[in-house]
């Protein structure tokens, strides 16, 4: 099947059960500070996991663009990508897993209505306990789990194996079923129960394996389980049982409803139904390939004056730089439309790291011979990933060029680096001696890549220290932002914050209050909300003067000082177009949508009075009650963000 048949085919069979199909979440989440990307389906629905109540109802299902930048360094094998879409459903206290995983069953195995998978190629994993949390085995899956299959005609054995360590040891037992621990069938954005901050959600899961038939590779392990990395077995889906919230005792606590949270990896499931594990084997990335080999040829390696073609599959080195570049430039065109500008930070850093590698790798297959012709030896892959994804995210062809562009301009201050960057190691090698902090000095402070480091000493004869050292520098430098980042979550879960919330409601005052001075025209084009600012990015053509500046602030600074309530209401798509209420144009709303309202000073819950609302938005929230909670609003920053975009940051004081 194509990615597009298995994307619908989902969608179509979860509709059909009741699931109201919500569109996927930006890829940057809009009001989260704790995290750079969405990850998972579930991450925009945190709030409704928890219990707010979701305009769309108790059922919902989607396919969520999602990226996990932990693994980058894992793309290169047949099965990781950093960027992928996550095909979701959602029980809101609704359903259990009475109900959901014969679903999941079905879709998986239904030749007429679902991906017509051999069930016999099916196996399954359980939550096993957690003495650690004091979480109890999850029987009801085992049970359920047998019914099915034994209605398939399958016998399904249950194994417990309890830890993958215990599951290296024995294998697979004739097995069907298999327990493991918290580390492996417990899921919440944290990870296992003691990793989880206080007020985090989670709770057991039950996992789906595709067995792609291989023989075992015993670099793995002695023996082979679902769970083990040897590449037989590959993760299709995962239903979480999202029923408890860590507290601050450390102890759980069961959530008022209990919640399903099912995801499984679109990219995944479309090379299961090919029955070949290899990912990059789908249809979404067969036009870039093929371009890609149509540019992938090399002169020096050949013998007879010929090129010498690097055709995908041809060596181990050649695949891997493929599907390096394949991943990357995908990640990087959905994260541009989404937003992201290469930078040294945050999202703009991971972004630049992408296309860096890219263009690493591209050099390897030879792809820079056609730089002089496309001023870019690989946005011609964006190109191609435009046109396959542009039915599926029209938010791709809102601006081609602007994306184009974009991965154009990086590769060129790429390339000016490595020239930067070569004559910094041309005088560390001018005593033809590299030592590893050297190596690693080049490769952290000027972004030299190790390995090309490595090929020009080889090059010119000199000595350099064993890359094991390098590697170990390297290693020690991952770990201290790894931990940065965890405790970035683990800190930023705890005070997702009042002043989050309050930035958020400021953010509506203040678009108000720019199309009040600079006209009704200008629109919201992006934007980025943090405990200590918030960023916004709309379309006027002119520097603003400081009167314009200062006349927006005072608009702000007096609703605020009104006191104005503020009011949310769900209603049908088209009377909150008729309201004119404000929403960010080619953005794909659901049916039922929440507005929120500012204002009048009277309004209430049940009396709106949207007519005299200084401001009304589509807005999933949350919002603060009432303006006067805000504080004092302070513009401290108005910049140009690109043409015709500018780009304003204001605090709360
Ligand atoms: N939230 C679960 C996951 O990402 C479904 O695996």
């Amino acid at each position: 099947m194509t990615v597009s048949e298995v994307r619908k085919r989902y969608l179509d069979f979860f509709a059909k059960r009741g699931h109201a199909i919500i569109p996927s979440a930006p890829i940057v989440p809009e009001n989260d500070p704790t995290t750079l990307f969405t990850s998972s389906g579930m991450q925009p629905l945190v709030p409704y996991l928890m219990g707010a109540e979701h305009p769309e109802g108790t059922k919902l299902a989607d396919s969520q663009m999602s990226f996990r930048a932990e693994d980058i360094e894992e793309v290169g094998d047949n099965r990781h990508t950093t960027f992928f879409e996550m095909l979701g459903n959602w029980s809101l206290g609704d359903y259990f897993k009475e109900e959901q995983l014969p679903w999941i069953f079905e879709f998986l195995t239904n030749q007429e209505e679902g991906l017509g998978l051999d069930p016999n190629k099916l196996y399954v994993t359980v939550f096993g306990g957690d003495e650690e949390s004091g979480m109890a085995k999850d029987e009801e899956s085992v049970a359920i789990w047998q019914k099915l299959f034994g209605e398939k005609g399958i016998d399904a054995k249950f194994v417990e194996l309890g830890t993958e360590e215990h599951g290296n040891e024995v294998g697979m037992q004739g097995g069907r079923i298999f327990s493991y621990g918290a580390k492996k069938n417990w899921w919440s954005r944290a990870g296992v129960p003691s990793k989880m901050p206080a007020g985090e959600i989670g709770g057991p899961d039950s996992e789906v394996f595709y067995d792609f038939g291989l023989p075992h590779d015993p670099r793995f392990g002695p023996e082979c389980h679902p769970n083990c990395d040897c590449g037989r077995f590959i993760e299709i889906g995962n239903s979480v049982f999202m029923q408890f919230i860590k507290q601050e005792d450390g102890t759980f606590k069961e959530l008022p409803k209990r919640n399903v949270d099912f995801g499984g990896g679109l990219e995944r499931l479309t090379a299961a139904t090919r029955g070949n594990p290899d990912v990059f084997l789908i249809d979404a990335f067969d036009e870039a390939k093929s371009e890609i080999e149509r540019h992938a040829f090399s002169f020096s390696e050949s013998k007879d004056g010929q090129p010498v073609y690097k055709i995908y599959g041809s060596s181990p080195e050649v695949t891997k730089a493929y599907r390096i570049i394949l991943d990357h430039i995908r990640a990087a065109t959905f994260m541009i439309a989404g937003g992201i500008h290469p930078s040294n930070t945050e999202q703009g850093y991971v972004l630049r790291r992408l296309i860096r590698r890219a263009v690493r790798y591209g050099d390897q297959l030879g792809l820079s011979q056609g730089i002089n012709t496309n001023n870019s030896s690989i946005k011609f892959i964006a190109e191609t990933f435009i046109r396959v994804y542009s039915s599926a995210y029209p938010h791709l062809v809102k601006d081609v060029n602007a994306t184009l562009d974009t991965i154009a301009d990086e590769e060129k201050r790429f390339r000016k680096t490595l020239a930067h960057g070569l004559r910094e190691l041309e005088k560390r090698g001018l005593s033809s001696k590299l030592s590893a902090p050297s190596v690693f000095e080049l490769y952290s402070t000027y972004g030299f890549p190790i390995e090309l480091t490595e090929e020009i000493a080889r090059e010119r004869g000199w000595e350099i220290e064993p890359g094991a050292r390098v590697a170990q520098l390297v290693k020690e430098h991952q770990a201290k932002s790894r931990a940065g980042a965890a405790q970035k979550f683990a800190g930023g879960l705890a005070d997702q914050s009042e002043q989050t919330v309050r930035y958020h409601t400021a953010h509506h005052l203040l678009l108000k209050a720019l199309q009040t001075v600079l006209g009704p025209e200008v629109h919201q084009r992006g934007s980025n909300i943090t405990a200590e600012r918030l960023r916004i990015d709309f379309n006027y053509g002119a520097k603003m003067t400081d009167e314009q500046k200062a006349a927006v602030e005072n608009i702000v600074n007096e609703k605020i000082a009104e006191g104005l309530p503020v009011i949310r209401t769900v209603m049908n798509k088209t009377d909150a177009e008729k309201l004119n209420a404000e929403h960010e144009f080619g953005a794909n709303y659901p049916e039922q949508v929440s507005v929120y309202s500012i204002g009048p000073k009277d309004a209430t819950q049940d009396d709106p009075k949207f007519a005299e609302a200084f401001s009304i938005e589509f807005c999933g929230g949350p919002h603060v009650a009432n303006t006067s909670t805000l504080g004092h609003f302070k513009i401290s920053k108005e910049e140009a963000s690109s043409a015709g975009i500018r780009r304003i940051k204001a605090v709360l004081e």
